[in-house]
């Protein structure tokens, strides 16, 4: 009997995901990058506030934990769509161990923000619950906590220079696996 060969894996679902801190243009270079590669964009805190309401207030009523439990679960199906598609994701989506397992069958891209361009961009923190206690000295906390876990994840780093939104897009059009 010939030695039974093990199926192919499937193959990698293109999404293209944008992870990165608070303010670091996950959004804004999503959108610009999904018309570019004329793709459809999805963001994860936009799905999330069309499922369960504004961001602060579920934070108010049910803790952090909750919402990233919620989160979790919004993370995976958006990066189970069957269309490829840009994904852009809130900042602390990588703390989840299966976030980032599921992140590795995508082409993952950091976006990375200096701390004056991110606190420059927050201006009004209300909006971002993890910042309402002292948003510079949360922000920078938050940032090195989770930036090993954004580096570990990406297969491409998009340094905080240019800010350009068009010019992080060519870098990332310039860098990705042939489609
Ligand atoms: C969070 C980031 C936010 C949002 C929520 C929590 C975080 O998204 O998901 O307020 O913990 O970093 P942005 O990164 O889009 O601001």
């Amino acid at each position: 009997m010939p030695e039974q060969v093990p199926a192919p894996a499937p193959p990698a679902q293109p999404n293209v995901v944008l992870i990165g801190p608070m303010a670091s243009g996950k959004s804004s270079v999503g959108a610009a990058l999904a018309r570019r590669l004329s793709r459809p964009h999805v963001d994860s805190d936009q799905f999330f506030v069309a499922r369960h309401g504004p961001i602060p207030e579920y934070f108010a009523a049910h803790g952090e934990e909750a919402f990233r439990n919620a989160e979790e679960h919004i993370v995976a199906e958006l990066l189970a769509s069957p269309r490829p598609s840009v994904i852009s994701l809130g900042g602390g989506s990588v703390l989840s161990e299966a976030t980032r397992a599921r992140l590795c069958r995508h082409f993952v891209v950091m976006l990375d923000v200096t701390e004056e361009q991110a606190l420059a961009r927050i201006g009004d923190a209300t909006t971002r619950p993890m910042l309402k206690a002292d948003p510079a000295a949360v922000w920078k906390r938050i940032y090195a906590e989770r930036e090993p876990l954004y580096r570990e994840c990406a297969d491409l780093i998009v340094e905080a220079a240019p800010p350009n939104i068009e010019a992080r897009v060519d870098t990332i059009e310039k860098e990705l696996p042939s489609r």
